[in-house]
């Protein structure tokens, strides 16, 4: 698979500044989030096929394209994730939702899975996992053993803040999904935190710190 996809547009630049901001609170932090989603799901989709379908305008008939048929499913890794769910699902309304619930342990920062519920097709299904965050990596790796144990047609990873430890592991781990983030960040600190990143995402989408 190619290196990750930076999605540079200046609105989703824009709107990342303003989350990483400490000072901006949690219920703009939870609508810019849904807002920066929804323009990366644009991208995220961008290789979707369309098919050519005849239709009548109120002038002509005429030849025009849908998309053809896909099917997709997001699939948030909780809770972060869950943040990313409504922008996406704005662009996407007929996309199917799974979830998975992974936690990192605080001291040794290794993935938990604690929830897991996939929608029935999925094998007939192209899948996007939303996480705001590729720290380790190992929340995203996991995450996407589990979907793949269900045959999906394909993976797509989309997170908003990477660390270039997290790229290299997700992507030595499953090379056949494509990364897609806002930002590729310097450095994961000793606690495993992006630098300069956003702080915990959990904790700021749903205000729990
Ligand atoms: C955060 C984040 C990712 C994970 C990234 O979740 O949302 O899932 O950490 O770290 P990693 O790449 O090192 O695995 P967290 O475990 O804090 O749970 P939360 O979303 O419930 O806050
Ligand atoms: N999880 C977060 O929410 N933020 C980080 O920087 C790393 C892991």
């Amino acid at each position: 698979m190619s290196a990750p996809i930076i999605t540079n547009h200046p609105l989703i630049q824009h709107k990342l500044t303003l989350i990483r901001d400490k000072n901006t609170p949690s219920k703009d932090f939870r609508e810019m989030v849904t807002e920066i989603a929804m323009l990366m799901c644009y991208e995220a989709t961008r290789d979707l096929p369309l098919k050519e379908i005849e239709i009548e305008t109120p002038i002509t008939v005429t030849k025009a394209n849908i998309i053809s048929g896909r099917k997709l499913a997001f699939v948030p890794i909780l809770r972060a994730g869950l943040g990313m769910c409504d922008g996406m699902l704005q662009l996407v309304p007929a996309a199917k939702i799974g979830h998975i619930g992974m936690y990192r342990d605080p001291i040794t920062h290794e993935p938990h899975e604690y929830y897991c519920k996939l929608p029935a097709d999925i094998d007939e299904r192209d899948v996007i996992v939303l996480d705001p965050m590729l720290a380790t990596g190992g929340s995203a790796i996991d995450a996407i053993n589990a979907i793949k144990k269900r045959n999906p047609h394909s993976i797509k990873f989309v997170c908003i803040c990477a660390a270039p430890e997290g790229v290299a592991a997700l992507t030595e781990a499953h090379p056949d999904v494509q990364i897609y983030t806002a930002a590729l960040d310097e450095k994961l600190n000793d606690n495993k935190y992006i630098v300069p990143g956003l702080g915990d995402a959990g904790d700021r989408i749903f205000g729990t710190k």
